[in-house]
């Protein structure tokens, strides 16, 4: 009797560690907003982008995830979205507001998404650029890894030229870094298979490509895919659009090619129209090179036989401006710079009706935390306190997991990035949240270390869009009278914050909210 019940308690536990365990891969892209086929319709990102994009392979993806159509990240700049995210909380307690600091040194011993499977047992793997290279992240946060890191180099690439299209065949004998991380990723693949597959040791492979991010390099082929390119409807800043809101994108300015035009950087000037195009086709050469990469890792795990048994996410880490407003880059809080592509595949779950599952609620990207843990089915996160600096493990998402069975149903009223900024020598924090129909900002002035805190009184400007009239944000209509309450309700949001937008608490007023801000 005894020894059956052994036998039992073995084979529930071989049982569990077979079908329990599920893998992860952990495709991450750089500076690439949703412009893919699969977000074609009322949430693709810009009206004159070419007809089709090229993106088969995230399309593909996209028909077996659960897809975020509406999904924003924390800040729309590398290193605080891709710290946000992999902490699971949001600039605020991160503390990192730009690349350079590392929220080990500025935030708090935080575990970290990999960190976490890999205190689960995982086999943790990185690559490419997933946390922001060098010190920002103490090279790579070595503690959220089992094994070795890989780089990989940049061939072709310095401050000269803002883009190139290089010959295929000379990428034979020098590959691109991502060619190179995609070899890499099909490599590891190969190596943690038997683990894996057996039930020994699940595995966790982060790839991250540094492309589309400038300089716009990519195998000349790619050019082929767009033959007509056109330049954007809304050259110009938003009408009434405090000048805070402005970046001069001096990381586009900064490459040699462009320098040479002179361009200010300032409101309502760009660069000149043929310049416009060619940056616009070579970005989306770049965008559909990178997925290409993507299909060769997809197709690999397919090869060894590891698709059903593997949690696929996917990520950009922000969106991008190509000209629209007269923008460049992303350091702002508009729409196309804090709105990017994330999806998730998870076997057996957002593949059962073979298409997929598209839900346009409001998403943010410190959710991947959570909902990976949930889909892995790991132990859940718990929520973040108030003050978590000392917490090591917690969340300021939500796992998006219901979302599978109710596409419709929302998980938050708003989904709250930031900014910051200098601004006439002084610091200013642009605070950013979506609603179903408005952008509305603030920008306050903001005291850095030790105590971190806007100053409500002190604004540098307010923004309110109405994405109903106008998507592409062109009117600021924050000073309308006709928008007075609205805008009156949108302030009192914003300073509650996510916590009061979480579906996830029972709040009395959310009723009354929800039927005024919509
Ligand atoms: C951070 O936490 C890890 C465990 O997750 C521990 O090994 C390390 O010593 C901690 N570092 C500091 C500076 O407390
Ligand atoms: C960039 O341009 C400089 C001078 O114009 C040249 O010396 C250098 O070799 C170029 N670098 C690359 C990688 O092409
Ligand atoms: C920029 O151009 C728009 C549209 O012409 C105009 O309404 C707006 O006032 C201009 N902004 C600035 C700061 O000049
Ligand atoms: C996964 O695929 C392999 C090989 O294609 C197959 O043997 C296995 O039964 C599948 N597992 C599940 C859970 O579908
Ligand atoms: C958060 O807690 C830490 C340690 O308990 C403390 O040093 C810090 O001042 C607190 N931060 C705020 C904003 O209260
Ligand atoms: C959030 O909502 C609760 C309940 O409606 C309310 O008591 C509280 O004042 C709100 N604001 C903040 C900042 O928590």
């Amino acid at each position: 009797m005894k020894l059956v019940l052994q036998y039992v308690l073995l084979l529930c536990f071989f049982i569990s560690q077979c079908l329990g365990r599920r893998n992860v891969l952990f495709l991450v892209a750089d500076d690439m907003r949703p412009e893919l086929e699969a977000y074609r319709g009322k949430n693709f990102p810009a009206p004159v982008s070419p007809k089709p994009m090229h993106t088969p392979n995230l399309d593909k993806l996209a028909s077996r995830s659960l897809l975020l159509e509406r999904a924003y990240v924390q800040e729309a700049l590398c290193s605080p979205s891709r710290t946000s995210l992999l902490t699971g909380r949001r600039p605020d307690t991160t503390h990192v507001y730009q690349i350079g600091p590392y929220f080990r040194d500025v935030g708090g011993n935080f575990t970290t998404l990999p960190e976490y499977f890999k205190l689960n047992g995982y086999t943790t793997v990185g690559m490419g650029k997933v946390f922001h290279p060098g010190k920002a992240s103490g090279n790579d946060d070595p503690i959220s890894w089992t094994e070795p890191y890989f780089h990989g180099d940049f061939n072709f690439e310095s401050k000269n030229k803002s883009w190139e299209a290089i010959p295929d065949d000379w990428l034979l004998h020098t590959p691109l870094v991502d060619q190179q991380i995609a070899q890499h990723a099909i490599e590891t693949l190969h190596k943690v298979k038997d683990a894996a597959l057996s039930g020994e040791k699940p595995f966790f492979v982060a790839v991250g490509f540094h492309k589309p991010h400038l300089p716009f390099v990519f195998p000349k082929s790619f050019l082929n895919y767009y033959p007509e390119v056109q330049l954007p409807d809304n050259p110009y800043a938003p009408v009434n659009m405090p000048e805070v809101a402005w970046y001069s994108y001096g990381g586009l300015r900064g490459y040699h090619d462009i320098h040479h035009l002179h361009a200010s950087g300032g409101i309502n000037t760009t660069l000149p129209g043929g310049t416009v195009l060619l940056l616009r086709r070579a970005y989306y050469s770049a965008l559909s090179y990178t997925d290409s990469l993507i299909g060769k890792v997809l197709k690999e795990l397919d090869i060894l036989g590891l698709s059903n048994n593997t949690i696929v996410s996917f990520w950009g880490d922000h969106g991008y401006q190509l000209g629209e407003h007269g923008e460049w880059c992303k350091q702002t809080n508009f729409e196309l710079a804090t709105h990017a592509p994330m999806m998730i595949h998870v076997p057996g779950k957002t593949d059962k009706n073979g298409k997929g599952i598209k839900t346009d609620q409001l998403t943010e990207f410190v959710d991947l935390f959570p909902t990976l843990v949930e889909a892995a089915g790991l132990r859940p996160l718990p929520l973040c306190p108030v003050n978590s600096s000392k917490v090591e493990l917690c969340r300021e998402g939500t796992s998006l997991m219901p979302l599978i069975d109710k596409p419709n149903s929302p998980v938050k009223l708003a989904a709250f990035s930031q900014y910051p900024r200098k601004h006439n020598e002084k610091k200013y924090m642009g605070y950013t949240m979506r609603t179903d129909r408005y952008r509305y900002t603030e920008w306050p002035s903001f005291e850095y270390a030790p105590v971190y805190a806007p100053d409500w009184d002190n604004l540098a400007g307010v923004e309110l869009y109405d994405h109903y009239i106008d998507p592409e944000e062109n009117v600021n209509r924050a000073q309308f009278t006709a928008y007075r309450e609205t805008r009156a309700e949108l302030h009192k949001m914003l300073l509650e914050g996510w916590r009061n937008a979480s579906l996830f608490y029972s709040k009395p007023d959310m009723a009354r909210i929800s039927v005024n801000i919509n």
